[in-house]
């Protein structure tokens, strides 16, 4: 069974609470339920993780790489169909995340930069994304459905494989 990785960033863990009028009243834990109803039926299984500590999110995108891109490919039946991320503050920050994200566009592996919120109508200092320009596409301000349209993105991709 194939899989999709969908990440979130620091201070994601409490939506719901955190300034409902810029991220929604939606849960984390709502949003991946989601997402996981609709991948189940297409078949794909979701590893998500969420993590305040940057350190924390790279160690796990290491992870994965090891384990879906090693060159060794004896798990031929295992393969990372892409890569749903929200950085959010890291999103403006971190050059180690978008170096530990680039590897997977080595592979082919697709990557969807998710906001919420519309980050070009906030503060000047999230007009700019470190990881945008290494993201095959990027959602910003459709709110949690942002997710749910990488989702079906990366199906549509799915099928061409
Ligand atoms: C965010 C936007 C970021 O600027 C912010 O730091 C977040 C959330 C969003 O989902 O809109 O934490 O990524």
């Amino acid at each position: 069974m194939n899989t999709i990785l969908v990440i979130n960033g620091p201070n994601l863990g409490i939506l719901g609470k955190r300034q409902p009028h810029l991220y929604g009243t939606k849960t984390l834990a709502n949003i991946l339920d989601e997402i996981k109803s609709i991948a189940k039926e297409k078949k794909i299984k979701v590893d998500d993780f969420q993590h305040n500590v940057e350190g924390e999110i790279i160690n796990f995108l290491n992870e994965k790489y090891i384990e879906y891109c090693s060159s060794k490919k004896e798990k031929i039946n295992k393969r990372l169909a892409g890569i749903i991320i929200n950085p959010a503050g890291y999103t403006h920050t971190s050059i180690a995340l978008r170096d530990s994200l680039e590897v997977f566009r080595q592979e082919n592996i697709p990557i969807f930069e998710v906001h919420l919120s519309n980050i070009f109508a906030r503060e000047e200092f999230r007009h700019k994304s470190y990881i945008s320009p290494i993201a095959n596409g990027v959602v910003s301000g459709l709110g949690s459905y942002g997710y749910i349209a990488a989702l079906h993105k990366i199906f549509e991709l799915e099928e061409n494989v």
